[in-house]
């Protein structure tokens, strides 16, 4: 058996890459294969070369970024004094995820193959390139591409005599051991047990290490407003958090991480589909030797605490939840656990996808909504299950919109409350910018009028984002940031503008002058200083649709100058659909024009730019 030991290591930005990597794990294990699973960041980058065979899955980010869980190693990698033959002994596959809407496609998995390959690997499989834009969602690729590794993989590494795959039907074994504690005082019972919940403190927590996510630091708000008008279909909201004594430091172009709860409502809901006890306190221990104890969870917990902080309740389930929920599934011939079990089992077969697509993802349906709908299976899962079945709740980032210069040991987010209607009756709330709004104040909450959610405190720390502003306060900045791809260049323009500096250029889009046209105090202000030039656009405050591409055509001799003849940094920022490319396009435009080159001449340019960093986008979905 010793030569049948396979490593998979991931690289997930929003847990698919995470989700897919212990989904290789689980039909590995059911092979015989001793396999450990671990983010490429969690490992031991200088035992690469030690191993035999690894399996790689990463998905790919926005703007063609490996995820945060990746960068050390992929830094490592690209070290030049990395003899070529390093990894000679090592056989490997890499499956990558990515989104064709997005232009860098999968460029992670792509770069990594090659890096590899030239570092002596041998690859035993062709790159997989999976595409969450596809309606099948990455399933499409991930389930033939599987099936094709395991075909290889058995015939390198044929079972041992005696031995044969472990059917599908037959329940892997739990991640983890639960032990409930009996937590009465009376007669025969156990004393109290103390848990520990540090997200539940309310105090802050100062650290000599910078905060991180296995040690957030616990911010106060300062203030929670609403930046556009009550009537505007948009909540955005500016949040103002304290940060005085928690090591962050931070500059412009920074991203903040902030790690959410889910809601009370949402939380008992889910609780009361699966009969449990909120109160109830559990031990957690290790039930496999390959799956350390997440180390976010106290030990011992609380179930409220890990449906609160822990379990991604509110998120759409992916295909795997299907699969480990339909083994605790199934009752009597024809009574109704036993339909929930066929309709799970049909939800799992290659026929059964578009069914499972128009039922989850295109309503977006989530986990405590699904576990509703099969209710008798609910009330059959046992809880260990339930840290196999349900992802862990992930970490939101958000554009830092303050300073550090203007605002001292502030942190401010500037954020749209996701809210949309589906086919489905409820609406769909997005957890964090749903808690962030309901988070309350501690002391007289005067900006927030619905007081569903308990006081707390927001659990954060720092990352650098994408974007970079230049180091020095001299060189001028365009900067393109319609709704809340102002973020970072509120941030930008109040560092500068603290120094006293200028030669800021931003042009910003709403709809209206009235309902979303936030900080305009602030925009004054600085105008009227002479250190900003503040260029709107109102999308719908006329009949026909203005939009920033069309204020940058306007201006396009200011923004020439300023890019040929002041060296300016061009930026935009925003919501990903096609403004980044819109905007793109016009900048192409006003080269071509004001700088007389043909289009192909004006692209290189921008690639120029691009290139040395003076053209830089950050955009989000
Ligand atoms: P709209 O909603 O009227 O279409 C912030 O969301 C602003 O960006 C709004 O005024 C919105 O206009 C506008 N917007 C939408 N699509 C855009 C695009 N492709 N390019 C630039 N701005 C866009």
């Amino acid at each position: 058996m010793e030569d049948r030991q396979v490593l998979v290591l991931y690289g997930s930005q929003t847990g698919t890459a995470h989700d897919v990597a212990d989904r290789v794990t689980r039909e590995a294990k059911r092979r015989h294969f001793a396999t450990r699973v671990l983010s490429m960041d969690d490992y031991n980058v200088t035992s690469l070369i030690q191993e035999r065979l690894v399996i790689f899955v990463c998905s790919t980010t926005g703007q063609g970024d490996p995820p945060d869980n990746m960068r050390m190693f992929w830094k490592f990698l690209l070290r030049r004094d990395l003899p070529p033959t390093s990894l000679s002994g090592l056989k490997f596959a890499v499956l990558g995820l990515g989104d064709s809407s997005y232009q860098k496609f999968n460029v992670v998995g792509k770069r990594l193959q090659k890096r590899i390959e030239q570092l002596g690997g041998q690859a035993i499989h062709s790159l997989g390139l999976a595409d969450d834009h596809h309606d099948l969602g990455v399933d499409a690729v991930v389930t033939p591409w599987l099936s094709e590794l395991w075909d290889v993989l058995l015939t390198m590494y044929p079972l041992a005599p005696g031995l044969d795959v472990i059917a599908s039907d037959v329940c892997p074994t739990s991640k983890y051991k639960v032990q409930f504690l009996d937590t009465t005082n009376g007669p025969g019972g156990q004393h109290e047990v103390n848990v520990s919940q540090p997200q539940d403190q309310g105090v802050v927590i100062s650290s000599v290490n910078p905060p991180s996510s296995l040690c957030p630091f616990h911010a106060r708000l300062i203030s929670n407003q609403r930046v556009t008008h009550p009537d505007h279909f948009q909540d955005v909201r500016l949040i103002k958090l304290d940060i005085a004594g928690s090591g962050i430091s931070y500059s412009p172009g920074d991203v903040v991480m902030i790690q959410p709860q889910n809601s009370a409502d949402s939380v008992e809901k889910f609780l009361s589909i699966l009969g449990l006890d909120p109160d109830k306190q559990f031990q957690l221990s290790q039930n496999d030797p390959d799956s350390p104890l997440p180390p976010q969870i106290p030990n011992p917990c609380s179930v409220r605490w890990l449906a609160t902080h822990y379990l991604d309740i509110n998120s759409v389930p992916r295909r795997s939840f299907f699969e480990l929920l339909w083994y605790h599934a199934g009752g009597e011939p024809d009574s109704d656990a036993e339909l929930e079990k066929e309709k799970l089992a049909e939800f799992c077969t290659p026929q059964g996808q578009e069914e499972l697509y128009n039922y989850c993802n295109r309503v977006k349906r989530n986990i405590r909504e699904v576990l509703e709908d099969f209710v008798k299976t609910s009330a059959q899962i046992p809880f260990e299950y339930l840290l196999d079945l349900i992802p862990p709740l992930q970490p939101r980032a958000f554009s830092i919109a303050s300073s550090p210069k203007a605002h001292p040991d502030q942190l401010h987010v500037l954020m749209a409350v996701v809210r949309y209607q589906t086919k489905l009756h409820f609406p769909r709330l997005g957890v964090c910018s749903n808690w962030l709004a309901n988070v309350r104040l501690q002391d007289g909450d005067t900006a927030n009028k619905t007081r569903s959610e308990p006081v707390t405190t927001v659990p954060i720390w720092v990352k650098r984002g994408t974007i970079r502003f230049p180091q020095d306060p001299n060189i001028p900045l365009v900067m393109v940031g319609p709704g809340t791809g102002l973020a970072p260049f509120r941030s930008a323009i109040h560092e500068r503008c603290a120094e006293g500096k200028g030669d800021l250029v931003l042009f910003f889009g709403c709809r209206s002058e009235s309902k979303d046209f936030f900080c305009a105090e602030e925009w004054k202000h600085f105008t009227h200083q002479g250190l900003l030039k503040l260029l709107t656009a109102f999308s719908r405050d006329q009949e026909e649709k203005i939009y920033v591409q069309h204020r940058i055509r306007e201006e396009g001799s200011l923004v020439w100058k300023m890019i040929n003849e002041q060296s300016a940094y061009f930026y935009i920022a925003g919501n990903a659909k096609s403004m980044p490319d819109d905007v793109k396009e016009s900048l192409r435009d006003v080269i071509s024009i004001h700088g007389n080159m043909t289009q192909t001449e004006a692209a290189s340019y921008i690639q120029q730019l691009e290139k040395n960093r003076r053209f830089q986008v950050e955009a989000w979905s």
